[in-house]
């Protein structure tokens, strides 16, 4: 039965088939698949576009970059047979209020589960009222409910270095002590990311030696600076389809230079801006109220007058 079909496949197009066959499946099988090679590397390109929408944050911009080549090369050793380093996924935010530590906490949520690191890669945020009780054992409890609903995602604590604050006797010790314990036991099945204020944090690991080793990721996110600062309020309000008048754009970044110069570390940046420019979007409205012509343009202007800044 075979001659036949040996005869049919005698013709030059069946010969090449088989040849070529012959040839690429073993090469696909030696090396890495190409085709997964840039597939794996969309999801890099697809955290670099949502990164790109936010402004400035070049350092963290490259750190993620860091992150995602360390994590896939790993991947790519260990698949080769080579010895692929234990990583420690863990994190440290440091950086005042309004930076973008959320943000960027959520980011890699995404990150992390796109790379099959994460089944989940929800965020969850909590801060010291979260996880500390009132009674001996109710801490470790609150903090393992806590870890139990960030399983398979981030678990991000702000102001984490107030757990900390109370010494020996306080609660919060618990709390770290229960964190660090399950970090170690539920080894990458959930990510830890501590935020706050550098000094705080900083302070904090002093107390706490043995945490330092337990995260290898520190990202700084620095203040934002007037123009950084004007630019994010330009595209938020594009992005609520508003439009700054020339005068209001003066205005605002005149204040923002001004509340910068005051209120030091204590200053919110992005959520400041936020904040300011969903206060004059009301306005605007009770400006608006009263006015009877209303087209496009009035509609999406924030006016200079819409910026009342009291406090
Ligand atoms: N680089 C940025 N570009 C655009 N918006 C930003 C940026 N950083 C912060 N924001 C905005 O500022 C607000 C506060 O950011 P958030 O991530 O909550 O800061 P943090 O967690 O550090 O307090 C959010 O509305 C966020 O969208
Ligand atoms: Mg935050």
């Amino acid at each position: 039965m075979s001659e036949p079909i040996r005869m049919k496949n005698n013709g030059q197009i069946s010969i090449m088939l088989n040849v070529n066959k012959r040839e690429k499946i073993p090469d696909l099988q030696k090396s890495i698949s190409p085709k997964s090679l840039s597939q794996e590397h969309a999801i890099l390109k697809e955290i670099e576009r949502e990164m790109n929408t936010l402004v400035g944050m070049t350092q963290i911009k490259k750190m993620m970059k860091e992150v995602y080549a360390w994590i896939y090369i790993n991947k790519r050793r260990e698949e080769a047979g080579l010895k692929s380093g234990q990583q420690v996924l863990h994190m440290m935010f440091k950086g005042n209020p309004g930076t973008g530590k959320t943000t960027v906490a959520r980011l890699i949520g995404k990150l992390f589960q796109k790379m099959d690191i994460l089944p989940k890669g929800h965020l969850i945020e909590a801060e010291r009222a979260d996880l500390v009780g009132e009674y001996i054992g109710h801490t470790a409890q609150k903090t393992r409910d806590l870890i139990k609903k960030a399983t398979g995602g981030v678990l991000f604590i702000d102001e984490a270095y107030s757990l900390g604050r109370g010494g020996e006797k306080d609660f919060g010790k618990e709390a770290i002590d229960t964190l660090v314990k399950h970090m170690e036991d539920k080894q990458n099945e959930f990510i830890l990311i501590l935020a706050g204020y550098s000094h705080e944090m900083d302070y904090f690991l002093s107390l706490n030696p043995g945490l330092h080793s337990r995260f290898p990721l520190v990202f700084h996110f620095p203040d934002y600076t007037a123009n950084e600062l004007m630019e994010i309020g330009r595209r938020m309000v594009g992005e609520k389809e508003y439009i700054l008048s020339k005068e209001a754009e003066a205005k605002l970044k005149d204040h923002l230079l001004y509340v910068k110069g005051v209120k030091g570390e204590h200053f919110s940046n992005g959520r400041y801006v936020r904040n300011l420019i969903e206060k004059a979007i009301r306005s605007q409205a009770m400006r608006l109220l009263s006015e009877s012509h209303l087209d496009k343009n009035i509609l999406a202007t924030l006016m200079s007058e819409d910026f009342n800044f009291s406090k």
